[in-house]
Formats: C-alpha cells, sequence, structure tokens
C-alpha cells in the first residue's frame, strides 16, 4: 500500500484542495500538443483571452474510487470523453480525443494516488477536465488557441449531511433554452445558475428545481443533477428533455434499475403537475451520486414525498447501493464500466 496524506477523509466536504499534479495540453496551429503533467496549478494568459470575455470553457467531472480490493478505478470515462467532444462541438472548440482524455485521466490519478480517498472512507477523488479558449479575441468568434486541464481534489458529499434528504424549490429563473446549451456541459449553464443558487441558498433550500423554459410546466433538472422519481408502482420515472444534461449516473442507474434490481423504468415527459404522486424523489450525478430529495417547494406549496425528511426511501436506497457497490467493486460491473488505472 502507498502513503496516503495525512486527510481527514470522512470528514472532508465537497471543496477544492490542491493536489500534486495536474495534466496539461495546448492547442495551437490546428493540433492539441502531447500533454504534460504540471505542478503549476495556476494559469496566466492574456486579459482578452476568450474564455475571459465570451466565457468560452466546458468541462466534465468523473471520479476515482479505491475499490475493496485495493485497486485505484475510474466509472465510465469514456463517456465523459464522449461528452466533452459533444460540448466542444457545440462551442466552437477543438474537441480532445478520447485516446487523450482517457490518457489524461490515468496520468492524473496515478500521479496523485496519494490522494485518492481509502476504501470505505465516504470520500472519492474527483476529477475535473476543462478546456477554454486562451487566445486574445475582441469581435466575438471562437478563439484559435485552447488549452486542456484535468486536475484532481478529494472530495465527501456535494450535499452536507450526506445521505439526509433535501429540501429544492421550483426557480423561476431559467437555466436553459430552447435549442441553447442545457444538453452539453458548457461553464456558460454554471454562470447561469449562479444567481439562481444564490437565491435559492438565500431562502433556506437547498437547490433548484429547473422547468422547461418554453412552457414552464415540464421538470427539467437541478443546477448540477438529474432527477429520479419512484411512483407508487415501484416504476422509476426520469425525464426527458432535450435541454438538460444526459447524466452518466442517471443513465447508468436506470440500466441497473432495469438490469440489477428488475425495475420498470421510463424515460419521458414530467409534469409539475404530478410530481406530488410519486413516492420518492432523488438528485443523480458525479458529484451528488444519488441525494434524496425529501420535500419540494412550489411557490408556497409544499409537496412532501412519503419517504421523508430523514432516510433515503427504499428504492433510491437499493439504487444507491447498487450502484455504489459497482463503483467499489463490491458488485460485479456490466462490461466496460470500470477503468482500472492501478
Ligand atoms: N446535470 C447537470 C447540470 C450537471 O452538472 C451534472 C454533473 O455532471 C449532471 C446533471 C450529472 O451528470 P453526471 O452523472 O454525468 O455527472
Ligand atoms: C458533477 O457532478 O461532476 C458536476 O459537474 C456537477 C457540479 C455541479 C459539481
Amino acid at each position: 500500500m502507498m502513503d496516503k496524506k495525512n486527510i481527514d477523509w470522512s470528514n472532508i466536504g465537497f471543496g477544492y484542495m490542491q493536489t500534486d499534479k495536474r495534466y496539461v495540453a495546448n492547442y495551437k496551429d490546428g493540433t492539441w500538443s502531447e500533454g504534460v503533467l504540471t505542478e503549476d496549478a495556476n494559469i496566466t494568459m492574456n486579459e482578452c483571452a476568450c474564455v475571459l470575455q465570451y466565457a468560452q470553457t466546458c468541462f466534465e467531472g468523473l471520479k476515482a474510487y479505491t475499490t475493496e480490493k485495493g485497486d485505484i478505478v475510474t466509472f465510465r470515462p469514456d463517456l465523459n470523453a464522449e461528452r466533452m467532444i459533444d460540448t466542444a462541438k457545440r462551442l466552437e472548440m477543438p474537441p480532445i480525443s478520447k485516446e487523450q482524455f482517457l490518457d489524461a485521466v490515468k496520468q492524473v490519478v496515478e500521479a496523485n494516488a496519494a490522494y485518492v480517498p481509502p476504501y470505505g472512507s465516504g470520500a472519492t477523488l474527483y476529477l475535473r477536465p476543462y478546456m477554454f479558449g486562451s487566445n486574445s479575441v475582441i469581435g466575438v468568434k471562437p478563439a484559435d488557441e485552447y488549452q486542456f486541464r484535468l486536475f484532481c481534489t478529494p472530495v465527501g458529499p456535494y450535499f452536507k449531511g450526506g445521505a439526509k434528504p433535501i429540501t429544492i424549490r421550483v426557480c423561476d429563473f431559467d437555466r436553459a433554452a430552447p435549442h441553447g446549451t442545457g444538453h452539453v456541459k458548457a461553464g456558460l449553464n454554471y454562470a447561469m445558475s449562479l444567481h439562481a443558487i444564490v437565491d435559492a441558498h438565500n431562502q433556506g433550500y437547498d437547490e433548484n428545481m429547473y422547468l422547461d423554459a418554453a412552457t414552464r410546466t415540464k421538470v427539467e433538472e437541478t443546477g448540477g443533477a438529474n432527477f429520479l422519481f419512484v411512483t407508487k408502482d415501484g416504476k422509476v420515472v426520469t425525464p426527458k428533455s432535450d435541454t438538460i444534461l444526459p447524466s452518466i449516473t442517471r443513465r447508468s442507474l436506470m440500466y441497473v434499475a432495469k438490469e440489477y434490481l428488475g425495475l420498470e423504468v421510463e424515460e419521458r415527459e414530467v409534469l409539475l403537475s404530478e410530481v406530488s404522486e410519486f413516492t420518492e424523489c432523488g438528485l443523480c450525478g458525479t458529484a451528488a451520486v444519488i441525494s434524496p430529495v425529501g420535500k419540494i417547494v412550489d411557490h408556497g406549496k409544499e409537496i412532501c414525498f412519503p419517504s421523508g425528511m430523514d432516510e433515503m426511501g427504499p428504492v433510491i436506497k437499493k439504487l444507491y447501493d447498487t450502484l455504489t457497490g459497482i463503483q467499489m467493486g463490491r458488485i460485479e460491473a456490466p462490461e466496460g464500466w470500470i477503468y482500472k488505472i492501478c
């Protein structure tokens, strides 16, 4: 066993902690350079860099885990690579190849193995690949030079309280427009959500439920996770929309629900007006894993799920245990889901 850093793994939250090495590659004259690892966590660029003026930036998020056997693995990083390619194309950025993305993941995790939280600690190593337009641009157009970076930071639960159900509100601000960028992981989507999340926190809510911007009748997602609902008869339902991020966690959970737990699953439009009929609700994503939602407040009207405010409902709990079991090597994974790093 290698020496781990002296960190109180079980008590860290979802925050940034600088680690030893990160990966950097540059795009210039039409090609991506071979990447290198660097100890320099800071970036220097021109005042007129496209990312600074016109927010030409995108990112991904995935995690590395220590399994029960002591291996260090990542979960479906190929899907993050593919999504970053889709995002880059939508933002007129040069996609980085899947091979280079996966190599960056491997190099960074290996180089920071001392920061991968031990098995059973409840923490994981969060990986943050990102890319931005780095040369100066003053007329509105894409950059022609870019930087891709990937750093990592150990993290605990995204929501304070871990598995405790959270309270969210139906939000009056929109996150994504029809035919906009809601389906890709553009930094600008998160910029859009900053005012809404500060306002939600000020009002005592943990997160925002965004509705479809066109009709404001359909459930979309939160600022950083997709929704899962459970019906009275045990079916798992998730909203289908062209303006939400195609969560890798959600896609994996729908598979797990069907193939591992034998549940019925449905990806379809979900109306806000039917949410009160569900028995359980959860938020799913890399950072959120599955965070149970106990209550949704719609302009003073409370929707309280029968699972309550103390613990996860039974179906969400089963999904959580199965997914984390697969990620930590306690349960056999579907072929190709687990990438062993070292
Ligand atoms: N939705 C949004 C807006 C997100 O930022 C994320 C996080 O990546 C997700 C959903 C969950 O996606 P994933 O499961 O791929 O992490
Ligand atoms: C992730 O889950 O990886 C995300 O990018 C969500 C972000 C809000 C932390």
